[in-house]
């Protein structure tokens, strides 16, 4: 019988299994092709954290990378943060992740926006990445922590190919207080997927490793607005746009997404920004 690791589950759990095409046709709906696609038309669908873009731009805004950085996207997933730091800060990204389908997927839509000199997405883990010591000018990882169990030895891989003085960004779902989670949620079928940390937690992981944290903010009335103002737009419009991260999601979507916010709304977990330098 083989035993499946936890980085096959995880991979497993964000499978589509066609994703690509299934953006595409969402994208031939919307009247868009690869010819006359733009970045913004993607953000619906190329941004898997709570508030997508504008949640993007909160976090990269106060790591103040300087302009045509090579920055490292960690679980960078379809490559969206990526694509939009390319384009706004004229960066070069690399990111890794886990589910190779993204990876591919990823490189396909840099490639339709001829981005695909700025940014490569390679498939691997966190864990273990493919890239020389002291290799980026600065780093981020959205919504990626709530999947890996070793806080420490994930800051401290990410930690050796910063260069010193790099700063890194943490925007992930964290644990406030004890209490049982409704499962599905969008990182996780079940509790076994989940490895949720505190915020303590993660800043004595990235001590740690060395790096030097200088600010924790929690994101948990930014997420009920923006959970609040998504509802109000969905019940006010007849159709939902065809494109959007239920593409990611699938058929349980509206569930995990409900779900989210109960944990949320009881107090058990919330977005959390971590802003870090490699000293
Ligand atoms: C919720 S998605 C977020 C993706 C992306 N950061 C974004 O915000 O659009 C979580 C991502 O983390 C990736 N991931 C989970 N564990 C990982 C690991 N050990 N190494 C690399 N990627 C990982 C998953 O494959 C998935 O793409």
């Amino acid at each position: 019988m083989s035993v499946v690791s936890h980085d096959e589950r995880v991979s497993e759990h964000y499978l589509h299994g066609d994703l690509l095409s299934a953006i595409e046709a969402a994208l031939c709906a919307l009247g868009k092709t690869s010819e006359n696609l733009t970045l913004d038309d993607l953000a619906p669908v190329d941004e898997f954290h709570i508030g997508g873009r504008l949640a993007t731009d909160h976090l990269i805004d106060q790591l103040k990378f300087s302009k045509r950085s090579h920055l490292l996207d960690v679980g960078c997933g379809l490559g969206g943060a990526a694509r939009h730091l390319a384009s706004k800060h004229e960066s070069r990204v690399t990111g890794i992740d886990l589910t190779s389908e993204y990876v591919e997927t990823g490189n396909a839509l840099s490639g339709w926006l001829n981005l695909d000199e700025y940014i490569r997405l390679y498939h691997g883990s966190a864990l273990s990445m493919p890239f020389q010591d002291n290799m980026f000018d600065g780093g981020y990882m959205l919504h990626v922590g709530m999947n890996i169990e070793n806080k420490t030895s994930l800051f401290c891989e990410i930690y050796r190919v910063l260069k010193p003085g790099s700063a890194f960004g943490v925007y992930d779902v964290m644990r406030q207080n004890d209490g049982e989670l409704i499962y599905p949620v969008p990182w996780a079928t079940e509790s076994s997927n989940s490895k949720l940390s505190t915020p303590s937690q993660y800043k004595k992981a990235l001590s740690g490793a060395g790096f030097a944290v200088s600010s924790v903010n929690n994101r948990v009335d930014f997420a009920l607005d923006f959970f609040r103002q998504l509802r109000a737009k969905t019940q006010s419009s007849s159709d939902t746009s065809p494109l959007g991260l239920h593409i990611l999601m699938q058929d349980n979507t509206a569930l995990k997404m409900k779900n989210m916010i109960e944990n949320i709304t009881n107090g058990l977990v919330a977005p959390v920004e971590i802003i870090a330098k490699k000293v």
